[in-house]
C-alpha cells in the first residue's frame, strides 16, 4: 500500500443474509483514497453506499476482501482495538444524530471527553471549532433550537473536534433545503482546505458531487462501475451503459441551451424538481388547475432502482404570479426545488 492511500478497499463484497434472500450490499469493490482528498461516492438508492462507507470506520465487515485506514487492516480488526481507530475518524450523519440532552458546546466537547482531554483544553477547542462553523454565539442553546443547517453545523463541529484524520459524510445535506445545502458544502470543504482533513461523502445528489469532491466513483448495484475525477466525469462521461447514473443526472439537467430553446417555445416558470417519490410530485401536479395554475413538462425524466425511483423533471409553470408562486411552494414540499431558472 502506497503511503499516500488513507483508505484503501481490496475486492470488497459485503452480503446480508443467506441462500435466496441474501442481498449483496457491497460487490468486489476496490478503491482507494489518498490523503488530504474529497472523494465522492455516488449512487442510486440501495446501491450500498452507506454499507461501504460503514466498512471505512468497522460498524460493518466485509464478508470477503479487506479494508485498511490509516494503515490498519481494519476490517480483521478486534472489536477491542476498533475504538482507537475510530476517534481518528469523524462521521456527519443525514439526521444530524445530535444528543438533545446536551447543549450545542456538550455535543462538540462530547467526543474530546471519551478522548480525555482536559477541561481546559476542551473549552478552548469548542470555542474555536464554534467559530469555526460560525455558531459561537449559539454555544449554550440546545439543538431543538436550531434550524437544520445549524443542526448539521453543529454535527461538523463535533465530527471535527477531536481533529479526525478522516471525515465521513453520509447524505449529510439529503434533509436540507438548497439554500442551507450549499452552505454545509462550503462548510466542509473549507474543513479539507484549511485542516487538510481528508473526507468520503455520499449521496445521490450530482450536486453535492459537483461541488466538494475532486474524484468520485459511481456505485450501482454493490459495484463501483466508474471511477475518476469529479472535472472528467462531469466534461466527458462515458457513453457505457454502466455509467448510466452520470448519463442519465446530467441529461436530465437542462443546459443553459436547453432552457434558452424551451423558453422559445413555452411561456411561464421554469423549475427544475428532484424527484425520489414520483407519487408526491405527481399529486402535486394534479393540484395544478386548483391552484389555477397550467404546467408542462418540458425536460427530464425517471430512472427506477430496486428500491427507489429518482429523477430530474423540469416543468413550465404559467399563470399569475402569486399563484406560480403558490404551486412552486407545494412542489418543493413534495419533491425538491433543484432550481427555479431565473
Ligand atoms: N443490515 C442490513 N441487513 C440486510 N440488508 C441490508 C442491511 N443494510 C443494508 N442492506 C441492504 O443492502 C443494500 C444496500 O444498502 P445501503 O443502505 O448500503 O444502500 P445506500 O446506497 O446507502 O442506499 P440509500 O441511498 O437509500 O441510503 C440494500 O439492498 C439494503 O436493503
Ligand atoms: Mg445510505
Amino acid at each position: 500500500m502506497s503511503s499516500d492511500h488513507l483508505i484503501e478497499f481490496k475486492e470488497v463484497t459485503r452480503t446480508f443474509g443467506s441462500g435466496e434472500r441474501a442481498v449483496t450490499a457491497v460487490d468486489r469493490v476496490s478503491l482507494h483514497v489518498d490523503r488530504g482528498e474529497v472523494f465522492g461516492i455516488i449512487g442510486f438508492s440501495g446501491a450500498g453506499k452507506s454499507t461501504l462507507i460503514r466498512m471505512i470506520n468497522g460498524l460493518e465487515k466485509p464478508t470477503s476482501g479487506s479494508v485498511t485506514v490509516l494503515g490498519q487492516e481494519i476490517s480483521a480488526m478486534r472489536e477491542s482495538r476498533l475504538p482507537k481507530v475510530r476517534s481518528r475518524i469523524g462521521m456527519v450523519f443525514q439526521q444530524f444524530n445530535l444528543f438533545h440532552s446536551r447543549t450545542v458546546s456538550g455535543n462538540v466537547a462530547y467526543p474530546l471527553k471519551v478522548a480525555g482531554w482536559s477541561k481546559a483544553r476542551r473549552r478552548e477547542r469548542v470555542a474555536e471549532l464554534l467559530e469555526f462553523v460560525g455558531l459561537a454565539e449559539k454555544a449554550g442553546q440546545h439543538p431543538e433550537e436550531l434550524s437544520g443547517g445549524q443542526k448539521q453545523r453543529v454535527g461538523i463541529a463535533r465530527a471535527l473536534a477531536a481533529e479526525p484524520d478522516i471525515l465521513l459524510a453520509d447524505e449529510s445535506t439529503s434533509a436540507l433545503d438548497p439554500n442551507t445545502t450549499g452552505e454545509v458544502l462550503r462548510l466542509l470543504r473549507r474543513a479539507n482546505e484549511e485542516f487538510g482533513i481528508t473526507i468520503v461523502a455520499i449521496t445521490h445528489e450530482m450536486e453535492v458531487i459537483r461541488a466538494i469532491a475532486d474524484r468520485v466513483a459511481v456505485m450501482d448495484r454493490g459495484r463501483i462501475v466508474e471511477t475518476g475525477r469529479v472535472y472528467d466525469i462531469f466534461s466527458n462521461p462515458r457513453e457505457s451503459a454502466e455509467a448510466g447514473f452520470v448519463e442519465s443526472a446530467l441529461k436530465d439537467r437542462p443546459s443553459a441551451e436547453d432552457v434558452q430553446r424551451i423558453r422559445e417555445t413555452v411561456g411561464g416558470r421554469l423549475v427544475t424538481v428532484s424527484l425520489q417519490d414520483s407519487g408526491a410530485v405527481s399529486t402535486v401536479l394534479g393540484s395544478a388547475s386548483a391552484h389555477g395554475v397550467t404546467f408542462e413538462i418540458v425536460h427530464g425524466g425517471m430512472n427506477t432502482t430496486k428500491n427507489a425511483s429518482y429523477g430530474l423533471l423540469t416543468v413550465a409553470v404559467d399563470g399569475a404570479d402569486a399563484a406560480v408562486d403558490a404551486f412552486i411552494a407545494e412542489l418543493s414540499s413534495a419533491g425538491r426545488v433543484q432550481e427555479v431558472h431565473g
